[in-house]
This record gives structure tokens, sequence and C-alpha cells, in this order.
């Protein structure tokens, strides 16, 4: 046995113990007659003392030990002379009495301890190192509670774990394919699951009835702080359930997962709001609610004064910023850099300062009156003290500059705090969204979801305004899931795709399987799939989800540690038939 027990386990009980600890030097003290070493394992951190009188030649051997060497001790636990409060393990310490080099170390290229001074770039290269790091394996092993607790849940209530392959054809959930060459079928490619949909779909005529899986998921998109190439989904789906039956089992499921892994209840049922509601109160479809600042439209209060920016504007919407009219102009002006960027591209910010002494000042008093300025501020129940942020354009490019702005402002004054966790349901998300490019209509979640049955008859008058039984859970501004009850009939599905522009060759050709499935008694259903990373990351208050995932990619999709993507040599491509320049 290499240890008798870890680093994180002995208390003033253990004292007068012969132990055995194995693990990593943190750090050690030369103090002359002393020496201190912290050893480190997964599970803390117990100090080494090693005394010159008692053992000179074993203090020498301490005092040679470097950073992250591992090492094995063997010796008695003893009372501390200084204890250390912050330490679980700070009542007691070793006197060492055999040490065993066990393996030697190069410098790290960082510190390994909470505050460490390596760069993300530096820590995804030596990514084995950064997890020896206490926070990271905190993120970890949340993450693998909130996993386990997942599977406990699900079964407890009849949920089957069954595994779906990974090398399939393209699922449609909007995004490109990540494809893998077949060297059997030269010339033809496989498509890595972008989710398991068709596959729970078939599960679900094969009468399984409550499948779930925690599941690798593959998109090839633009990457950003909550999205991986490659990252997890808690995947479900129910059969002979209606919207309603969804929503209720996977609010208990989240409500489980706050309550085993944070300690957190919340009380009653999670808040709902639809689709269309929340595109006017925030111009966001995963609304940040721990904050208010909502959307006041000033469009007929600011038109027809002679400012063309406005006149000429499909809308003209503005915030309300507590507190914040002492914001200086050197503020503003960063704020007005900020919404020029291009990643949110707005042409320009409009403010009114609602002065404490009543008085009010804004980029536009050459068109505005105070007297107009007084109606913006009282329509959109500003108090003195307050500052008005306005944007104006289309309607959609404006809700979405705007409630990039509204976080933005969220974050500044301070009102987004993450140990506050506010779910929200968003629901009847439209069924179809036009796209200006191709010309046509798009699935706004994917081509299984099912219309609502009130609106069937829009259908074939007015497409872009039927409403889907689509649902996301939406918490803290991140969208943590989303699913919705799907088409379980040959011909609406059929026409489904005739919609989204599919000849009925090309729907044959990629969905064949599934319309055919539907024809032999399938039942209806419906489910859900969260973002397993981002719900750990949400509950573990971070924005992104990288730290949470043990190898990440980094923003171009790297692995920055292995080294890949990277090329294949060239016999390699000659077996799959593949030609490079
Ligand atoms: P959807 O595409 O909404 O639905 O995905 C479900 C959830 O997966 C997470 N997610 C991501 N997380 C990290 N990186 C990404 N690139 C990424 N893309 C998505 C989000 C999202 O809410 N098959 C449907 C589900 C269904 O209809 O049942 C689906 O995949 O948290």
């Amino acid at each position: 046995m290499y240890r008798t027990h870890t680093c994180g386990e002995l208390r003033s009980e253990h004292i007068g113990q012969k132990v055995t600890l194995a693990g990593w030097v943190q750090r050690s003290r030369d103090l002359g007659g002393m020496t201190f070493v912290d050893l480190r394992d997964r599970y803390g951190l117990t100090q080494l003392a090693f005394n010159m009188d008692e053992d000179g030649t074993l203090c020498e051997s301490a005092r040679k030990l470097g950073r992250e060497f591992v090492i094995q001790v063997t010796g008695e636990v003893i009372e501390r002379t200084s204890k250390n409060s912050k330490m679980p393990t700070g009542d007691v310490e070793i006197r060492v009495d055999e040490l065993t080099l066990l393996n030697g170390s190069k410098t790290p290229p960082f510190t390994i301890e909470n505050e460490t001074d390596g760069g993300d770039e530096l820590r995804m290269q030596y990514r084995y190192l950064d997890i020896r790091r206490k926070v990271i394996q905190e993120k970890l092993r949340l993450r693998n509670k909130v996993a386990l607790e997942t599977r406990k849940y699900l079964d407890s209530i009849n949920f089957m774990d069954v595994e779906t392959p990974y090398l399939i054809k393209s699922t449609p959930e909007g995004a490109r394919d990540f494809v893998v060459p077949s060297r059997m079928n030269q010339g033809e490619f496989y498509a890595l699951p972008q989710s398991p949909q068709t596959f729970k779909q078939l599960l679900m005529v094969s009468g399984i009835d409550r499948y779930y899986q925690i599941v690798k998921c593959f998109r090839d998109e633009d990457l950003r702080a909550d999205r991986q190439p490659e990252f997890t989904q808690i995947d479900c789906e129910m059969a002979f359930v209606e919207q309603e039956d969804i929503l209720n089992t996977f609010e208990g499921l989240i409500k489980h997962l706050f309550k085993m892994c944070r300690g957190i209840e919340f009380e009653g049922d999670f808040p709902r709001m639809d689709y269309a509601e929340a595109m006017e109160r925030y111009g966001s479809d995963k609304p940040d609610i721990r904050f208010g600042m909502e959307f006041k439209n000033l469009t007929s209060l600011a038109q027809n004064k002679g400012f063309a920016i406005f006149d000429q504007a499909e809308v003209v919407l503005g915030i309300v910023a507590e507190d914040a009219a002492i914001y200086t102009r050197k503020q503003l002006d960063a704020l007005t850099d900020w919404v020029k960027r291009p990643q949110i591209g707005a042409k320009g910010l409009v403010y009114v300062k609602y002065n404490e002494d009543g008085t009010l000042k804004s980029s536009v008093d050459k068109f505005y009156s105070e007297e107009n300025l007084k109606e913006w501020a009282e329509f959109a129940g500003a108090k003195p003290g307050d500052l008005i942020l306005v944007l104006s354009g289309d309607l959609e490019k404006t809700q979405k500059q705007l409630n990039e702005l509204r976080l933005h402002m969220g974050n500044e004054l301070g009102l987004r705090n993450p140990n506050d966790f506010k779910p929200l349901w968003i629901l009847d998300f439209p069924l179809l969204e036009w796209d200006e490019e191709s010309e046509r209509y798009h699935a706004m979640h994917h081509p299984f979801t099912s219309p609502k049955k009130e609106d069937f008859d829009l259908i074939n008058t007015d497409p872009g305004k039927v409403r889907a039984n689509a649902y996301d859970l939406a918490m803290n501004g991140v969208e943590l899931g989303g699913g919705s009850i799907r088409i379980h009939d040959r011909a609406l599905q059929s026409r489904m795709f005739d919609l989204l522009g599919f000849t009925k060759e090309q729907a044959e050709a990629q969905f064949g399987f599934l319309m055919n499935a539907f024809e032999y008694g399938a039942p209806p259903h419906g489910g859900i799939a969260f973002g397993l990373d981002r719900l750990v990351a949400t509950m573990g208050g971070a924005d992104s989800i990288r730290d949470f995932i043990a190898f990440p990619k980094n923003n171009s999709g790297r692995d920055v540690m292995i080294d890949a993507p990277s090329r294949l040599d060239g016999s390699q491509l000659k077996e799959l038939g593949i030609g490079v320049d």
C-alpha cells in the first residue's frame, strides 16, 4: 500500500498514529533547524515536518525536494505548534521518519496553486498540470456530481440509458457537421452527430418510452465562451407525453441537481414566458431576469422631432440603468465605443442623464427639449439619478444590440450575482425563421418539432407566424436546454420538409428512415436536451464552460496540448481515397 491516508484526511484525533502519505510537493520552507513541506493530493494538503536535530540526513534530503516531486513519507501525526485554521488538516503535521522519492519533476511552467501565473494558452498546453490545481478539480468534481445525480434522478423515474452511434449520417441541428471518411466505402463519409435527435425518436418508436443519455455532440460552428465543438448533452426523450409533462419532469431534474449539488432549493414553480414577450421585454430568448432594465419602446415619442436617425429607424428602444446618471463623459464614450464594436454592430448610442436635481441632459439635446426628454423618462420609468440608454434601427438588430448592452450594463453595475440563480422557461417559439441569405425558411429548433394545433391553418397561409410546441430553459442569460414535442405523423413530417424547401427526393434520401419508422405505430413523443457543460458552469457561477471540461479546445477549435487537428500522412490519405494539397 502506497498510503494509509490521503493528504486531506488527518485531524487532531489522529495524533499519535503512524501514517504513510503519498503525493506532490506543493511548497517547501527551509527554516534552518526545521524544513516544512506541503504535500498535496486530490484530497488536500498536509504539512510534513523534518527536524535537523533529530535526523540531519533526512532533513537534507527534504531540502532537496523540488516543486511537484512525487514522494512517499511515513511518520507520526503530531500536534502543530502554530495551527493553520484555513487548512482542514491545519491542526496537525507529520513528523517524518522515512522519505522515498517516487519521481522527480521538471520545474512546472506555472504555479500549481489556486492563484496561478499561467495564462490560458499555457494552462491548456499543460492541462494535466492545470488539473492538479484545486480550483479546477472542484469544477470537475461538480461536473461529476451533476452527472451522477442526473443518472440517479432519471433512473428513479424509469428513464433508460441507451447509447446511440457516433458514426452516422448528418443530423439537422443547424450547425455544420464534422465528417469522418470511410476507408471501406471510399468517397463516402460519416457525419458525427450534432445530437442523437433522430435516434432518440426512433427509440420512442421502439417502445423505450423514457430514454436518456449523457452524450457527446459535435458541431462545427464559431466558438464562444459557452460553445465548444464537442460538448456534452443530457439528452432525453419521452413517449405519451405533452409539453406540460416534459416541463414538469425536467424542472424536477434541475431542482434535484441544485439541491444535491449546490444545496439550493428553488421555491415554487419556475416562471414561464412566451418567446414573443421575452423578445419584447429583453430582446433575447434567454433573458437574464436577475435584474430589471427591461426594454422600453420609445419609437413614437422619439420620432418626428427632426432627428433623422430615429425618424428612419424601425424602432427606437431604450433601457434605464438605475443610479447611473453619474456616468462621466469618458464612461459614456467608452459605452458608445463598446456598442460600436463589430461584435455588437450598433451605429451609435444615445444617452439621457436624468440628473439628481431633476434636470435632463442628453446627447441629442439639439433635437429634443427637456420636456421631450422628461416624457421619455416618465414613459421609461426613470427617476432622478438614472441613465437612459437608447439604440435604434431594424427591430431584430436593435433588440440584439440592446440585449448585449443590457447584459454589459448589468455586469458594470454589479447586478449579475453569480450565486443567484434565476431559471425561466421560454415557450411558444416560432416554428420557422426566415433566412435572408438562402431566401427560405429554416426550422427554428429542428425539422421534427410539431406546430401548435391552433396554428395549423397558418401553415399554408402565413408559415412565419406558426408557433411550435418548443421550449427552452434559460438561466442567468444562458440557454441551458431546449426541446420540443415532435411530429409523429408521416404526412405532417413530409409537409414540414416541404416547407423547409426539401424536395421529396432530398427528404427521402436524408430522413427516409425516420419517416418510414413513423409508418409503424409511432407514439406521440417529445423531449429535451440540456447542455451539461453550460449547466455545470452556470451552477459553478462561471460564464465560460472551458474550465469545466477536462480537455477543452481553444477558440480556433484546437487542442493545443495534443496539437489537434493535424495533418495525415500520405499513406493514410491514400488509403482513405482522399487527396489534399
Ligand atoms: P439544442 O440544439 O438546443 O437542442 O441543444 C441543446 C443544448 O445543448 C447545449 N449546446 C451547447 N453547449 C456547448 N457547446 C455547444 N456548441 C452547444 N450547442 C448546444 C445548449 C443547448 O440548450 N436535439 C435537440 C434537443 C431536443 O430537441 O430534444 C438539441 O440538440 O445548452
